[in-house]
């Protein structure tokens, strides 16, 4: 099959672990008889150094013919990058609210997991982290306070900033549908994190959650306090299978999460619509003071590129062969200086490409 990816390369590490992630798709392609056709664009610092400005139409374009794109990682060091001197929507994390916006990408999933292999790694307490944890986190992408209406004025001398969190029902349905059909997939329990106890958003985000479950007798709901879930998390993670949240709450809680796991160089992460489309990146940034050192990991960018071929073209067997390919690199000891523990073997990015590019067979 053929299959037409758009790529952004973007910044900091972003454009080694591409590479890497493309080794990985290419060798799966010749394994596996497929075609990939790559267009690379440009977003963020990459993009306002060329054009001025984070994303260009033309690159949104190339974005929404492709049938899904892969990311690297976007932004700069926000005290020394002169992209951060610009105003605030001529920054590069302007493009990353951009595209996700234009291509209606409103399904975040951030799969948090305590991999085996690197379960020293973990910061929690051996008695909690035994128990071991595998969770989705499932994040409104496309709504709430990052995209409602905000602006800075002055009243009488006084400056004033005002940023609106706003949902309607049929934006808090499409995400809970997503969000329980996944639970279906997985054990069947969905946390859905609020704070009903303040917000009128978080009362309605309750209700039409509750009209959802009914479709879906089999899973399990709860709701549960966004601080709370912050405590949970780092006290009994295992409790947890989906966790549904608004924007905001799902980009605090789901740093807490991939910290957790102690190896945030490991965690993949997709942005769907309501289509097959998708875009998809590591959770972690583009950690600029290690870039073109050939020292970043990979590896998550290489899980997000497997999800891609699981949630996006529906290719199920590829996908489990780039999974099997990370737990196989990982059990031979091979690690990045990230995840480095004693007796293993300290391998830089680009190895670390070839090593897992090698296990597909
Ligand atoms: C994330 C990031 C972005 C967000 C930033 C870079 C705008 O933190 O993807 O979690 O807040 O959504
Ligand atoms: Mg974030």
């Amino acid at each position: 099959m053929q299959l037409h990816i758009t790529c952004i390369p973007g910044d900091g590490i972003g454009p080694e672990i591409v590479t890497e992630a493309k080794k990985v798709l290419d060798k799966v392609a010749s394994v596996y008889g497929h075609e990939m056709i790559y267009k690379d664009i440009l977003m963020g610092g990459a993009s306002i150094d060329v054009h001025g400005i984070p994303l260009t139409d033309e690159a949104i374009a190339d974005a929404k013919s492709a049938d899904a794109v892969l990311m690297g990682s976007i932004g700069g060091d926000t005290t020394t990058s002169p992209w951060y001197q610009l105003p605030p929507e001529k920054r590069p994390e302007a493009g990353l609210l951009k595209i996700r916006k234009a291509l209606n990408l409103f399904a975040n999933l951030r799969p948090a997991i305590l991999y085996e292999e690197l379960a020293e790694a973990c910061p929690l307490r051996k008695d909690i982290s035994e128990a071991g944890f595998d969770m989705m986190i499932m994040r409104e992408l496309t709504g709430g306070l990052y995209f409602g209406e905000r602006r800075t004025v002055e009243e009488n001398g006084i400056r004033k900033a005002i940023d609106t969190l706003t949902y309607d029902e049929n934006e808090i349905r499409r995400i809970a549908i997503k969000g329980f059909d996944i639970a279906m997939k997985r054990r069947k329990k969905v946390t859905s994190v609020d704070k009903a106890n303040v917000l009128d958003s978080s009362r309605l985000w309750r209700k039409v959650v509750e009209e959802v479950a009914k479709d879906y007798p089999e899973v399990t709901l709860e709701h549960m306090l966004v601080d709370n879930c912050a405590m949970q998390l780092v006290k009994d993670p295992a409790q947890f299978d989906v966790i549904l949240t608004e924007n905001m709450f799902g980009d605090i809680l789901s740093d807490e999460a991939s910290m957790v796991t102690g190896s945030i160089g490991m965690l993949a992460s997709a942005s769907l619509n309501d289509s097959k489309f998708g875009l998809y990146e590591p959770s972690h940034g583009s950690a600029p003071d290690i870039a073109g050192k050939d020292i970043a990991n990979p590896i998550a960018t290489v899980l997000s590129a497997a999800m891609m071929l699981r949630y996006s073209f529906d290719l199920d067997r590829e996908a489990d062969a780039i999974e099997a390919a990370v737990k196989s690199v990982l059990k031979k000891n091979y690690r990045t200086g990230d995840i480095m523990s004693e007796g293993c073997t300290k391998v830089g990015c680009k190895e670390m490409g070839d090593l897992l590019a090698a296990e597909i067979v």
